[in-house]
């Protein structure tokens, strides 16, 4: 496929749309995809406003386990969480809501910094705002980064933070959003970034039974639906597509040999979809392929751990399910 810069996109079907708008990532990455056979977006780009929103209201269904378990685990680890290394650098990727966080600083002894890290500006900054009145003591940081790409500190934050023990947090199983190879390159990153005689810990999903992971992904009440849905509501919005979100149904699929959790959207009938000046077909039971939610059981995730340059310390299991928090060092 040839690749469209943002000034050569012509959306015939939007004139409302100005090209100088368009996000050249995401207009690259969808006509990628959609070109591709089988068809796919990468699971990133769910996360506009209402995919957020979605994404919170998901983890607060009965069906979706994830968050739940990982919460209760982080609770009762008070005592083990204690141990880890006094006055240390807290640093969270991909830190969202921050909503698990005070659990960890709550735990830990005395932490003298919080870095929180996550792409989106307006979030992060909310997020940590809210951390820094309930820890008062804290010396609060927001890093506004792609923390899936290579990692630097700023030199104003490296200072604050260069004598104090680092401890890295990755928690909701996000790490099950990469693939394999996407996994071991994000974690031998962040042992880069976090330096020597670092700690990370890591919350994973390793969930094998598919009699509770499908009403996880495909819930009663549609809201993974719609979340999927939405995907296609945001290309219209952005790129001046002309899907019709209502003509595609969601699907979650459990690939045992994989051990991960897909999501699709599914075209029942045959369908043609405009976009950036090019025609795409859906040929009846064609799926767009949006999201890998990988599963790994201890063993597994450990593995991953090691090729990246960290050694597994200790894990503790959610008592209702195969959701594990990773403690690995450098
Ligand atoms: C963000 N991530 C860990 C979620 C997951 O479980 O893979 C995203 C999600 N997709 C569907 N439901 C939740």
């Amino acid at each position: 496929m040839t690749p469209q810069t943002a000034a050569t996109l012509h959306p015939p079907d939007a004139p409302d749309l100005d090209p100088t708008d368009i996000n050249p990532a995401f207009a690259a990455q969808v006509l990628e995809g959609l070109s591709a056979h089988p068809k796919h977006i990468p699971c990133t780009w769910f996360y506009d406003r209402r995919g957020s929103e979605l994404f919170e209201q998901i983890t607060e269904l009965n069906e979706y386990y994830l968050t739940r378990s990982e919460t209760a685990l982080l609770r009762g680890l008070r005592a083990e969480l204690s141990r880890l290394p006094a006055g240390a650098a807290v640093i969270e990727f991909g830190s969202g809501s921050s909503r698990k966080t005070p659990l960890l600083l709550d735990a830990l002894n005395a932490p003298a910094s919080y870095t929180a890290i996550d792409i989106s500006g307006d979030f992060l900054r909310q997020s940590v705002r809210a951390l820094q009145l309930r820890f008062p003591r804290l010396a609060v940081h927001a890093l506004e980064a792609d923390f899936t790409a290579p990692l630097r500190w700023p030199a104003a934050l490296e200072a604050d933070v260069r004598e104090q023990p680092r401890i890295g947090f990755f928690p909701g199983s996000t790490i099950g959003n990469f693939t394999p190879e996407q996994a071991v390159r994000f974690l031998h990153g962040t042992a880069l970034f976090l330096g020597p005689g670092a700690h990370l810990l890591v919350g994973v999903d390793g969930t094998q039974d598919k009699a509770r992971l499908l009403p996880a992904y495909d819930d009663a009440r549609g809201v993974t639906a719609a979340f999927n849905r939405n995907l296609l509501t945001r290309i219209n919005r952005e790129l001046g597509a002309d899907f019709n979100p209502q003509a595609f149904r969601h699907v979650a699929r459990f690939d045992a040999a994989h051990s991960r959790i897909e999501m699709h959207l599914l075209s029942p009938a045959p369908q043609t979809v405009q976009l950036l000046g090019q025609r795409f077909t859906f040929a009846e039971g064609e799926t767009l392929h949006t999201e890998n939610s990988y599963k790994y059981p201890v063993a597994m995730f450990q593995r991953l751990a090691h090729a990246a340059g960290w050694t597994p310390h200790q894990h503790w299991l959610a008592a209702d399910a195969d959701v594990a928090l990773h403690w690995l060092r450098r």
